[in-house]
Formats: structure tokens, sequence, C-alpha cells
């Protein structure tokens, strides 16, 4: 509670120190850095390139996914069939609405922790109706759970699918994944936890959709959130450093792992990770290994953020050329090296962006589908 009520002092003064310096400093190019003191401390806030102000106009309240209603919908139109498995929240089925006889994916929830619940709907309906978000049908409930009722799509497991998918299936995977990120984040919501699990493809069509709102957020500036989300191979730098003032830009991160294991065709692309350390440094000296020790380094400092780094050899940037063989070549053109490499950058606000990553011209040859 304590820890609660700091957040809500910093929070207020990260605003007001916001407006101010947002005022003052519409003609500096630094416009976007915020420090703020307090007890000493200084917090180091930095605006994303896109979609800053996408939250704004909204109070506590309106962002607060705890205040949500559900409507629920009618449980005995539904019918359980097959048993498809158990995620990290709860257990997925194959199902059928019986009025409509519509095939359905239904999400049934491990326990009701109404808080979870509510944020995975509450995110769920702020980024329904576009083309690459899986449409959420209904919400229904029994005496002992809460299940989410999606559309059902053809689907094959992408964690399967990235390690035999094609040079051209890598492009449109990566397109269609960005695009869905572009609008997610311009809705002013955070992912949260990107990774091969959470978008689904049918590999006829090639199309793909982004599921799994369970770890997203609101994007408000100088808000502190949680550095607790996402999957760890694909967490960004910020992450790993607990940084409390990230961004969308930690789901470009997440792309950019996934973009990795689909060119290079490793699980773990960056292999060698000396056990040193707790789990998240082991983690931080596998990306030191390949992107070197001292931007990472610079990055915390960036952030203000105090890690030691004293048994960190000063590992210096490999190119990730040393990453390509003769089974993977044919995927790993300098283009899509380019690409990864600007999507792994340290540093948030120089990796590239979703909007901006589309543009690049690794999709050159396919982003004519899409237009
Ligand atoms: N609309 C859909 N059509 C077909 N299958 C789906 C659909 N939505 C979800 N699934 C399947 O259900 C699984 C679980 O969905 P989801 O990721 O939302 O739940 P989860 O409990 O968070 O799982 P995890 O812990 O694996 O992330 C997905 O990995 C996917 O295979
Ligand atoms: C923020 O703090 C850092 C480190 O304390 C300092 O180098 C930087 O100049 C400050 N930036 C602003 C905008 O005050
Ligand atoms: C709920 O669905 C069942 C099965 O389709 C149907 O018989 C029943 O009338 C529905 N109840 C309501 C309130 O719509
Ligand atoms: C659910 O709980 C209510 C109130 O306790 C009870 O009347 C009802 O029979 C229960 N329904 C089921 C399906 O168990
Ligand atoms: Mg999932």
């Amino acid at each position: 509670m304590k820890k609660f009520e700091q957040y809500i002092q910093i929070y207020g003064l990260v605003i007001i120190a916001f407006s101010y310096v947002s005022v003052l400093n519409t003609n500096k190019h630094d416009s976007n850095l915020i420090n703020i003191s307090e007890t000493g401390a200084s917090v180091v806030h930095i605006l994303p390139k896109y979609y800053a102000t996408a939250n704004q106009g909204k109070s506590e309240k309106d962002l607060d996914y705890k205040q949500l209603r559900i409507n629920f919908g009618n449980y005995s139109d539904y019918e359980f069939q097959t048993y498809i498995g158990k995620g990290a929240s709860g257990h997925a089925y194959l199902g059928i609405q019986k009025s409509t006889k519509n095939k359905v994916v239904i999400k049934t929830f491990k326990s009701l922790k109404w808080n979870s619940i509510k944020r995975e709907i509450v995110f769920m309906q702020t980024v329904q109706g576009h083309d690459l978000i899986s449409p959420l049908v209904d919400i229904i409930r029994n005496n002992n759970s809460v299940s989410l009722v999606y559309n059902r799509y053809i689907v094959f497991p992408t964690s399967q699918l990235i390690k035999t998918m094609t040079d051209n299936g890598n492009k449109l995977f990566l397109y269609q994944t960005l695009k869905a990120l572009d609008y997610v984040h311009s809705k002013g919501v955070i992912h949260g936890d990107i990774k091969p699990a959470n978008i689904i493809a049918n590999p006829k069509t090639k199309l793909f959709k982004l599921i799994d709102w369970g770890l997203s957020m609101y994007y408000v500036p100088g808000r502190p959130k949680n550095p607790s989300v996402g999957t760890k191979s694909y967490q960004s730098p910020e992450i790993l450093l607990r940084y409390q003032y990230y961004d969308y830009q930690i789901d470009v991160y997440a792309v950019g792992f996934m973009f990795a294991q689909m060119i290079f065709k490793e699980n773990n692309p960056f292999k060698g990770t000396k056990k040193l350390g707790k789990e998240k440094v082991q983690y931080m000296h596998r990306i030191a290994r390949v992107f070197g020790t001292e931007g990472l380094k610079e990055v915390a400092q960036k952030m203000n953020i105090n890690q030691d780094f004293s048994d960190f050899p000063n590992y210096e940037p490999v190119n990730l050329n040393k990453f390509v063989n003769a089974d993977n070549q044919q995927y790993c053109q300098s283009d899509a090296l380019d690409l990864l490499q600007k999507m792994m950058q340290y540093d948030a606000k120089k990796r590239i962006t979703p909007k901006d990553a589309l543009k690049h011209q690794y999709f050159d040859s396919i982003r004519h589908q899409f237009e």
C-alpha cells in the first residue's frame, strides 16, 4: 500500500513536470526527456515517437480496468467440445454456439481472479474491430468460472510454424504482426506479451491474428507500470532493467526476438548464456554478448537505473552475420539483418516503431498484398 501511495505521488509530480516541460521545451530538441527529483532520486521518462497522447483526456477511473462491469451472455447457448490445452491463465476449448452454429474457442479462467479477468476483457475490448485482432464474441459465466468466447480460426501453433516458414512466410508473418501492433499502440495499449504462442496463424490463407490481452496495459506518459511483463526471452532491456516508464516499444523488442528465431531458425538464436547471477541478469548477459556491454550500460544510465555491471565482461557488439550459416542464409538477406538490428536497439527511443518498420525495404515484395 505504501508503495502504491508513493506511485500516486510520483505520478502526480511527473504529470505536473510533464505538462510544464512540454510547455517550456517546445523549441528544444530533447523536449521529451523529463527528470523528476523526488527525495533526491530522479525519474527519467522518455516519450515514445508515436501515440504518446493516445490516452490523453482519460481519467484515472477511465484507465482503471477494475471498474469494468461485465455483461454476461447466455452460458447455456455454448457447448464445450474438445479441450485444446492450458495456458498461463486458463483452459481453452473448442466449442459451438448453439443458436448460431458458429464454431468458437472458449477460454475459461482457471480461477475467479476478477482483476486479471477484467484486465483481459478491457484490453480485448479496447482493440476490437481490426482484421488482425481475434474478435471477442461473448463473455459467459456459470457459478464456478468465467469464459471468453472467440470466433474460431483454423490455427497452427505459430511456435512450430516459425521453424519451417519460408522467407515469404516470414515477411507475411512479421508484416501482419507489426500492422496489428501499430493499431494496438494507436489505441494507447501495450500488448505486453508478444511471442509466437500469442499469434495465431491460418497456414492456408497466411493470415495471422494477435491474441491474449492478459498482460496488456495503457500507456500514459509518466505513469509508472509494473515491469513484470512478458515472457523471459522476449523481454526488452528496459524490462530486464526494471524500468517503470517503458512504453509501446517493449512490444517491438519482443517482435525482434521472434524475428531472430524466424530467420536464424533457432529457438534460442543468441545462445551462450553463462549462468551468472539471477535469471534476469543471465538474460542481460545474453543480450550484451550480442549487442555489447557498453550500450546496455549507457541505456541503464539514461534511464537512471542503478544496475551493477561489475561482473559483466566488456562484450563487444557482434555483427549479426555471425549467426548466418548454410542452413539459414536464405532467410537472412541484408535487409532482414538491418531490420532486426533496428528492432533490437537497447534504447527504446532508437528502436524502430511498428509504423516505421512497415515501410522497411524488407517488406517491399509483400506490402502490396495489404494495401
Ligand atoms: N480465436 C482462436 N481460434 C483458435 N484458437 C485460438 C483462438 N484464440 C486462442 N486460441 C488458442 O488458445 C490458446 C490460448 O489462448 P491465449 O493465449 O489467449 O490463452 P493463455 O491462457 O494466455 O495461454 P498462454 O499461457 O499459452 O499464453 C492459444 O495459444 C491458441 O492456440
Ligand atoms: C536528466 O538527468 C540526467 C542525469 O542525471 C542528466 O544528464 C540530464 O541532462 C537531465 N536532463 C534534463 C532534461 O534535465
Ligand atoms: C440460452 O440459450 C439456450 C440454448 O440456445 C436457449 O434455449 C435459451 O432460450 C437461451 N436463453 C436466453 C435467456 O436467451
Ligand atoms: C448457482 O448458484 C445459485 C445461487 O447460489 C443457485 O441457485 C444455482 O442453482 C447455481 N447454479 C448452478 C448451475 O449450480
Ligand atoms: Mg497466450
